[in-house]
């Protein structure tokens, strides 16, 4: 496996792959790998012939006071896990061969409404630094196909609307969440958590499949459904941003020609603020 901090070298390696014939795959992450990254490049694998993930912890989707300075970085631990699922290459850009003019003058990259409910709402200008970054390594990989974990379902969902809308010919490709023996979805930011938190965070799933269960039964008060289930993670520890019952393909309201269901939360649990989704075909 190589690894690479240079826009230019890693076009040069990718081209002479492509010239070669290969379909390349692409897996972009923050770093601090754990199992459902894993699942993500081993996906890549499968569906490609060779497979360039990306570390880049990107100033632009966070916001101030977030955790940019302590986000983890553990490059020589990821780099070994890369290593062992037969990763090509780790594109590992510093910040300024990133954002060499700085972030301000920028060009942007903006889904709208998708990208303003939800966590968006929570986090202004966070999904806009994402799809900006991602169009930027979307640009110097030129993959044939990119690879997101379903746990970030709202990022997923907006990325594949992305391209889209601007006719990017990359194949976007979900990846079930990949989750603790408890029912935790894996996440960087678990490890955050303090040991007694650790014990109350695998509700905040507990209580999102509680409500699909409800509605499997029959329950159709979905105001109703999102109240109790904020009260729940109240009861827990948990302080919910959201707790949203929504059509998945545009998580806008349920409506009747809904076809599938998706119920999406956020929470925080002391400093550490924690997202899960279901998803399930609407009761006849
Ligand atoms: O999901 C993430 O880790 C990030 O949002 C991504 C897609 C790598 C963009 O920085």
């Amino acid at each position: 496996m190589q690894t690479l901090t240079s826009i230019k070298a890693l076009q040069e390696v990718v081209k002479q792959q492509r010239l070669a014939g290969r379909k390349i795959g692409f897996v972009p992450t923050m770093g601090n790998l754990h199992d459902g990254h894993v699942s993500l490049v081993r996906k890549a694998k499968q569906l490609s012939d060779f497979v360039v993930t990306s570390i880049f912890v990107n100033p632009l989707q966070f916001g101030a006071g977030e955790d940019l300075d302590n986000y983890p970085r553990t490059l020589e631990t990821d780099s070994k896990q890369l290593e062992l699922q037969g990763n090509d290459i780790v594109f590992v850009p510093s910040v300024a061969e990133m954002y060499p003019l700085g972030m301000s003058t920028q060009t942007q990259v903006s889904v709208p409404q998708l990208s303003e409910t939800l966590c968006g709402a929570s986090r202004p200008g966070h999904f806009d630094g994402v799809t900006t970054v991602v169009t930027k390594l979307f640009n110097v990989v030129q993959p044939d196909l990119a690879v997101f974990g379903e746990k970030d379902f709202q990022q997923l969902s907006i990325i594949r609307k992305m391209v889209d809308d601007l006719c990017m010919p990359i194949e976007i490709v979900g990846v079930p969440t990949g989750r603790a023996a408890d029912g935790l979805a894996l996440s960087s930011r678990n490890g955050y958590l303090t040991a007694d938190e650790r014990l109350i965070a695998p509700e905040l799933n507990k209580i999102i499949q509680s409500c699909k269960d409800a509605i499997l039964s029959g329950s159709t008060d979905f105001s109703d459904l999102e109240a109790s289930a904020k009260q729940g993670l109240q009861a827990a520890g948990f302080k919910p941003d959201y707790f949203a019952i929504r059509d998945s393909s545009t998580l806008t309201e349920v409506t009747k020609h809904t076809q599938e269901i998706a119920i999406l939360a956020a929470a925080r649990l002391g400093a550490t603020r924690l997202i899960d989704n279901t998803r399930l075909a609407p009761p006849k």
